[in-house]
């Protein structure tokens, strides 16, 4: 069966780039107004408790670009009360729910939302009132998806980093794993998205997963954007998505 996946990029890692100078330049709005043009469905921007890449103004633009060119944002925010504040004054088309840890170099693990339903339902709830749709950032496991559909979320994005990271050969048993808890979050009525940590191949084979509606990839396409350009490293993952799941590009 051919279908659509939809292809949301993180900026984040321009900014990245941008705070090392603590300069303008490279502009991440920049960057999502050439992602879109390249075939981006939507944008994702993380912005962190510490602000060490995406900021506040960076928000704001960020809000106003997608508003123009009618694509959806994606905030990615931890569970607190700033970033729920931050949210509900921009309403983004969809807020990401991930955990996050100062001294982490990355979104490290999927939201603990099993055993944190009454700190987390109250912010899904917020977030849906306001018209924000949620995505929960989670692990492939039965307990978490059965939490993240108890507490009301429209979305789970499943963390593929573990997946990522083992060697080729050893993905199997992950891929069942991813497998299993996105045919079970399709059942409970979840949306299901995936991300974290793919590059062309491991997009590719993720996607062998029918439930898998949305990829939100960052990390690999900025850094591929080094060597080939922005609009070239989204125009090959778009072609590699569509590839597989049978859609001509
Ligand atoms: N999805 C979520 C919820 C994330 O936190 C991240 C990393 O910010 C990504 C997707 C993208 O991961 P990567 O940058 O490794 O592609």
């Amino acid at each position: 069966m051919t279908r659509r996946v939809r292809l949301g990029v993180n900026i984040d890692h321009v900014a990245t780039v941008r705070n090392a100078r603590g300069g303008v330049h490279p502009d991440p709005v920049r960057a999502a107004e050439e992602a879109i043009g390249a075939g981006a469905d939507g944008i994702t921007a993380h912005l962190r408790e510490d602000r060490r890449h995406i900021t506040d103004a960076d928000i704001t633009a960020l809000s106003e670009l997608c508003r123009r060119l009618d694509r959806p944002l994606n905030l990615e925010m931890a569970v607190t009360a700033e970033m729920l504040d931050i949210a509900l004054r921009h309403r983004p088309h969809a807020a990401c729910l991930v955990p996050e840890r100062r001294e982490e170099v990355t979104t490290e693990g999927g939201l603990a939302v099993a055993g944190n339903e009454p700190r987390i339902a109250p912010v899904v709830q917020a977030l849906s009132e306001a018209g924000v749709r949620v995505s929960l950032f989670i692990e492939p496991s039965e307990d978490q998806v059965e939490a993240a559909a108890a507490v009301g979320a429209h979305v789970v994005e499943f963390h593929t980093g573990r997946y990522c990271h083992l060697p080729a050969a050893e993905r199997a048993a992950e891929f069942d794993r991813l497998a299993a808890a996105a045919a079970q979050a399709s059942i409970l009525g979840l949306e299901v998205h995936a991300g974290h940590g793919l590059d062309y191949d491991t997009a590719a084979e993720v996607l062998a997963i029918p439930e898998i509606v949305e990829l939100n990839i960052g990390h690999f396409l900025i850094g591929e954007a080094v060597f080939v350009g922005l609009g070239a490293s989204i125009f090959r993952m778009r072609k590699a998505m569509a590839e597989a799941t049978g859609v001509r590009s």
